[in-house]
């Protein structure tokens, strides 16, 4: 059986007082999680260390919204794996496809930043998803098949332990419109077909794969029973402690 992982992607909201709240509200929430499930929550940069040492011996894991490919230099701007970890992180979301959409993040850059990841032992929830306008072109599947592909590359089968994979269909991100449980369930298929044609079927079993966009609680249930879906990347939804901890208490028994 794999770990289901509810992640909670904060993207540019909560100033370090809003951090100590909502996370100070989440432990009240769940001070233990449902067997079998990891939660991750992805403040901003600035709220990681508050975060960190607030959740320090709760249920809850941290991790970052994106990371620097490179180990440390002359970047503005810019943050390394190795300063995540200092301040506690475990995970970082990669190649979310707002940075893909808005910052021109490619699947060679995001596989550069995974491979980094890697080398400093952070687990990697790599993002994947189609447009709009690509789902209606029915090329879905070649769109994740590639990204999955490209962000993957020379990737060795025994680092996979440390990779997440997160399909987010771009049009159902912060639009409330959801994927079916059945859209959902055929890409996440295509998407361990494929890691299985990378790697074997074997590894493909294991890889957690959630499911992104518009998870709130009242469809959270629907979309965590498909047998391939491993979990959620939440946005919207994870911004206040109930509605994260009913998505949390969703998840398949
Ligand atoms: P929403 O849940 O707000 O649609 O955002 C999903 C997302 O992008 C998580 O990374």
């Amino acid at each position: 059986m794999r770990t289901i992982i509810i992640a909670g992607n904060w993207k540019m909201y909560k100033d370090v007082q809003e951090t100590m709240d909502l996370v100070t509200q989440l432990k009240a929430a769940m001070p233990q999680l449902p067997a079998n499930v990891v939660s991750v929550i992805c403040p901003p940069f600035t709220s990681l260390q508050t975060a960190g040492a607030a959740l320090r011996g709760s249920a809850f894991k941290l991790g970052a919204q994106n990371m620097s490919q490179h180990d440390e230099g002359a970047h503005t701007g810019e943050i390394s794996g190795k300063m995540l970890k200092a301040v506690g992180c475990e995970y970082v979301i990669l190649g979310h496809s707002e940075r893909r959409q808005y910052y021109g993040e490619t699947n060679e850059l995001i596989n550069q930043k995974a491979k980094k990841a890697l080398s400093l032992g952070l687990i990697s929830i790599i993002c994947v998803g189609e447009t709009l306008q690509e789902r209606e072109a029915g090329i879905t599947g070649q769109v994740v098949t590639t990204q999955i592909k490209g962000t993957l590359l020379g990737i060795g089968p025994q680092d996979m332990a440390k990779i997440v994979v997160a399909y987010e269909p771009v049009w159902a991100i912060g639009t409330g419109r959801v994927a079916t449980p059945q859209q959902a369930q055929e890409v996440h298929q295509i998407l361990r077909k494929q890691i299985a044609q990378l790697y074997d079927w074997a590894l493909a079993e294991r890889i957690v794969i959630q499911y992104g966009g518009s998870v709130k609680p009242d469809n959270a249930a629907d979309i965590l029973t498909q047998s391939d879906v491993d979990g959620a990347l939440v946005g919207g939804a994870c911004l206040k402690a109930d509605s994260f901890a009913a998505i949390i208490k969703a998840t398949k028994p």
